[in-house]
């Protein structure tokens, strides 16, 4: 993969995102799972240096190619490269705006290939115009439009092959994306790689995925096949983990998104489940200030970034026993806050950060745009604290009624205060790392995919002895900051026996529905 060559452009205005898939093996095996065939007319809506055509030419079939790219210098570059085939037409277009009038909207194709531009920068009056074009769409994201788009120029029967982000398989802002592709077409294969086989890029993408997908309905029991693979010798020798899921098994799937794994006993309960997390308790993302390094404060032994942010002067603190809640800020000179921000500890997270509660700040995060003053009636309530960002193991936190938190956390406010203790156990537990994980596995545990964990109550005595396990445990921490092992593994188990049954039926649905499967074939 090579970068294009041209002046640097900040990322965040840069239209093109031009990354090039320049690995010999890997368009071999994209050409493959193309599979043209002789006098097939071909689309590369995003060619940039041309490697998919080098790539259909090595195929030894007789294709008609048409290449399209919105950079000038590709296009020119294009030209040059190719201007002895007279079977391969290149056109400077915005393949997005095709159906705009710039692209011949009755002109379709046996297949097409694409790399597209990922996050591309669309202005906002070509936002708007999309919308219009693809409502169910998210606009602001290239790869998407571009998919939807080579799906309309598809011939009946024609085949496209996509090198997306993984992430599309189950980002919340996809769904109408992938509600799509299974209601009205058939997926071959999703192939799932890591993003490093790129070398020298970082995409900001963990992982890449390959679609094939033919534009036909789906028959009742199409299967997609999933295949997990660690490197590209994987990729390319048909190796790794592979799954095999019926298509309209994940139509039925909350928000459409693939189960990467296959179905396991977790997302069968994951699906099944009929009360969720956001059922029983508000999930909500915390304030931000607009500008972090000026409103907040670190503790004197809190050494991260210790050029950013200032030492707290504890004349300055507000302390519980002086506190009224209050949504317009203090107009005294003791004016901070404590602070609940991310990070992965369990139960109660030692206070590390401080907010600028004066009524000068206050008003401060109320009108500046880039502050996010959001779920203020969430603020100075008892609730847990769940790191937006965690990898490794779950793990939640107390909220104090005193604190606020901040946007790098979901704050989980129990609906009934019964729960709280449960809650909290459930949320640190290894239980509730694993279906997390399925619902988005990512590092990202934002509120939306909080809301969708499967919540299994226990009885009543239960709630009350989970409540009265962690309200002790809370106090100890408080007095002592020693965290005890034992009381954190007695509560997982207590989780993991509430969750045992529900999981192990979920289980024989599981290898009952792959035997019959089996079966069938
Ligand atoms: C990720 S590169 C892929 C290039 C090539 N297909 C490959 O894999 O090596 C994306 C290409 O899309 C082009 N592009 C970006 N936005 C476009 C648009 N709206 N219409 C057509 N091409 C576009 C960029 O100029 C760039 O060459």
């Amino acid at each position: 993969m090579n970068r294009e060559l041209k002046p640097p452009i900040i990322r965040h205005n840069d239209p093109y995102r031009a990354f090039y898939t320049s690995d010999n093996y890997l368009v071999a095996y994209l050409i493959h799972l193309l599979a043209p065939e002789n006098g097939d007319s071909c689309l590369e809506p995003a060619a940039g240096s041309g490697c998919f055509i080098d790539g259909l030419l090595a195929s030894g079939k007789k294709l008609k190619i048409r290449a399209i790219d919105l950079s000038e210098n590709a296009i020119i570059a294009l030209k040059v490269k190719y201007a002895q085939n007279k079977a391969i037409e290149i056109l400077q277009q915005d393949f997005l705006l095709s159906s705009g009038g710039l692209f011949d909207d009755s002109f379709t194709f046996e297949r097409i290939i694409v790399n597209p531009p990922y996050g591309g920068w669309q202005d906002y009056e070509k936002r708007n115009f999309l919308k219009v074009l693809f409502p169910d769409l998210y606009v602001k994201e290239t790869y998407g439009l571009f998919v939807a788009q080579s799906l309309t120029k598809l011939k009946p029967n024609g085949r496209a092959v996509f090198i997306l982000p993984e992430t599309f398989l189950y980002l919340h802002l996809q769904k109408g994306l992938r509600k799509r592709l299974l209601e009205q077409y058939s997926i071959n294969s999703i192939d799932i790689f890591p993003s490093t086989v790129f070398p020298g890029l970082s995409f900001g993408y963990a992982k890449l995925c390959i679609l094939s997908i033919d534009n036909r309905l789906p028959i009742p029991d199409q299967t997609v096949k999933i295949r997990q693979c660690e490197n590209l010798a994987e990729l390319t020798m048909g190796r790794g983990k592979k799954h095999e899921v019926k298509q309209n098994s994940v139509l039925q799937r909350q928000e459409f998104t693939f189960p990467l794994n296959g179905h396991s006993s977790e997302t069968q309960l994951i699906d099944a489940s009929i009360l969720r997390l956001g059922d029983v308790a508000d999930c909500v993302t915390g304030i931000y200030t607009g500008d972090d390094g000026q409103f907040l404060r670190r503790l004197h032994n809190n050494s991260y970034k210790i050029k950013k942010y200032r030492e707290i002067d504890p004349q300055k603190l507000v302390f519980k026993a002086d506190f009224q809640p209050n949504l317009e800020g203090f107009r005294d000179e003791k004016c901070f806050l404590p602070l609940l921000k991310g990070g992965g500890v369990p139960y109660l997270k030692p206070l590390l950060w401080f907010i600028d509660w004066s009524a000068a700040a206050v008003q401060n995060y109320r009108a500046n745009s880039k502050a996010r003053f959001q779920n203020k009636a969430y603020y100075f309530r008892r609730g847990i604290g769940f790191p937006m960002v965690s990898s490794g193991r779950a793990t939640a936190s107390v909220i104090q009624d005193s604190w606020l938190f901040d946007q790098s956390v979901v704050g989980v406010f129990p609906k009934d205060s019964a729960l709280f203790g449960f809650l909290m156990a459930f949320l640190n537990s290894r239980i509730c790392w694993k279906l997390l994980r399925q619902i988005n596995p990512s590092t990202n545990n934002s509120a939306k995919y909080l809301r969708r964990l499967p919540i299994l109550l226990p009885a009543s005595d239960c709630l009350v002895w989970f409540n009265d396990l962690v309200s002790n445990y809370l106090i100890k921490l408080e007095s002592s900051a020693q965290r005890n092992v034992e009381i954190e593994i007695r509560l997982d188990e207590a989780i993991s026996c509430v969750y045992f049954d529900a999981l192990k039926d979920c289980q024989v649905e599981v290898v009952q529905a792959a035997s019959e499967n089996i079966k069938r074939k």
